[in-house]
């Protein structure tokens, strides 16, 4: 092999000594040029060889020209191949100053995926370049284009993809479908069902409240008429409690806005101090059964209205069993002294906690929150 190897790079400098004079004679720019449209056009110098081995894979030439008497007029490929003293391997292709151009022009070697783009890759619209190899690259297009170099935005609208008779735009690297309402998806191929819930009320009226704070609650209690309320809508129910829990009104039928203010407006507060470990207890096991006409494919929401004043451990352990049932616990305090951090222990998730002063429920943020969590869809195909 080494043998070989001297051999023939004994042949080459001889070969390139022997045409280097002929190349001072002549123009060497204009001979550049000129054989270069030829290259370009015929992809050789030479005539292919009609006899076997055929010269038809220009990255074989090389092969093909040692033992072959037409392909040995390769004067100008022999002298620049050598005057960089290397071939280029298989994976590498020739350049002259960054331009790609037939192997007989070779002074450089470069990746052909890096020097298409001037320090771009010669894939665009992010595409992937693959080295074939033989002077041959792949494009792996992203998603939304096509084309040898990624050129070519696909018009998937063209395969009609938005379903239900949406109507499909077409944007450069992707498509979008207006879907009707209902329907949802990339391909509006999602169906929304609307759900709903069973909203239970849990209101403290025990005598570590002061009055305004009771009041609060029950202004806040009011706001129920900003939900969808109705058989099949939301449904809500109220346990109001101090030393002992009692369901003021349960689901069944699902009450409208008028009768549930009735029953609101007749709720008072009482003497004895709050006990929520009882109350969550009661919730827990009475709360939302059947027979108080929850349903059961519904989200099951607490509303707590309370200062928080009394809450202790075992309180908070009852809130982890309602939760770990899947219940989920809005906690809302009302008045100056509350407590804070028990309440945050009982709350679903932190954002579940709302203080607000005496008296005020309007804050957009508990309603919307209540909103979306009573009132939601499910989307699936
Ligand atoms: C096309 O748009 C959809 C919806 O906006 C998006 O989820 C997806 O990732 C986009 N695809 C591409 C390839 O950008
Ligand atoms: C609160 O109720 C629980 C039972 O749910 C009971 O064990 C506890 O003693 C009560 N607390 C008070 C202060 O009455
Ligand atoms: C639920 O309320 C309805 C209507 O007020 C009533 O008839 C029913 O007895 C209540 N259910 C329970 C378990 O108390
Ligand atoms: C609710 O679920 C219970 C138990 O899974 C079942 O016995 C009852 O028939 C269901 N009720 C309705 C209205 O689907
Ligand atoms: C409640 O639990 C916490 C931590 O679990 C503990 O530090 C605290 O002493 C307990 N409080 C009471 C009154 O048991």
């Amino acid at each position: 092999m080494n043998v070989v190897l001297i051999i023939r790079s004994l042949l080459c400098q001889t070969v390139v000594q022997a045409y280097y004079s002929r190349i001072q004679l002549l123009n060497e720019i204009q001979m550049d040029k000129k054989e270069a449209a030829f290259f370009l056009s015929h992809g050789s110098r030479a005539e292919r060889s009609p006899t076997p081995p055929f010269c038809y894979d220009r990255a074989q030439e090389g092969v093909c020209e040692k033992r072959h008497m037409e392909c040995k007029t390769e004067e100008f490929r022999e002298y620049l191949c050598t005057k960089e003293n290397q071939a280029c391997p298989a994976n590498l292709m020739c350049t002259i100053d960054g331009i790609w151009c037939p192997v007989h022009y070779r002074t450089h070697c470069a990746n052909i995926c890096d020097i298409f783009g001037q320090g771009q890759s010669k894939c665009k619209n992010g595409g992937t370049c693959i080295n074939n190899g033989a002077e041959s690259y792949t494009c792996i297009c992203p998603q939304g284009f096509t084309g040898k170099d990624c050129e070519r935005d696909i018009d998937e609208c063209l395969a009609n993809p938005c379903q239900h008779s949406a109507s499909c735009n077409n944007v450069v690297g992707n498509y979008s479908c207006n879907c009707p309402s209902r329907f949802t998806g990339q391909n509006c191929e999602l169906v929304c069902h609307p759900m709903t819930s069973d909203v239970l009320y849990l209101l403290d009226a025990g005598n570590l409240l002061t009055f305004d704070e009771f009041q609060g609650a029950i202004d806040a209690l009011q706001y129920v008429s900003l939900l969808l309320l109705g058989s099949n809508d939301v449904r809500v129910s109220l346990v109001k409690y101090a030393a002992e829990p009692e369901m003021k009104f349960n689901f069944t039928n699902g009450l409208t806005e008028t009768k549930v203010h009735q029953k609101i407006a007749i709720l008072s507060k009482e003497v004895q101090p709050s006990n929520h470990t009882k109350a969550l207890e009661y919730v827990y096991q009475n709360g939302f059964t059947t027979r108080n006409g929850a349903r059961n494919d519904t989200r099951k929401v607490i509303v707590h209205l309370t200062n928080g004043r009394g809450i202790d451990n075992d309180t908070i352990h009852l809130a982890d069993m309602l939760k770990n049932d899947g219940k989920i616990l809005i906690e809302i305090g009302f008045g100056d002294f509350i407590d804070r951090k028990a309440m945050l222990n009982l709350a679903s998730y932190p954002y579940m906690f709302y203080h607000l002063g005496e008296k005020q429920f309007t804050d957009v943020k508990v309603l919307r929150s209540l909103k979306s969590l009573s009132e939601y869809e499910v989307c699936n195909v």
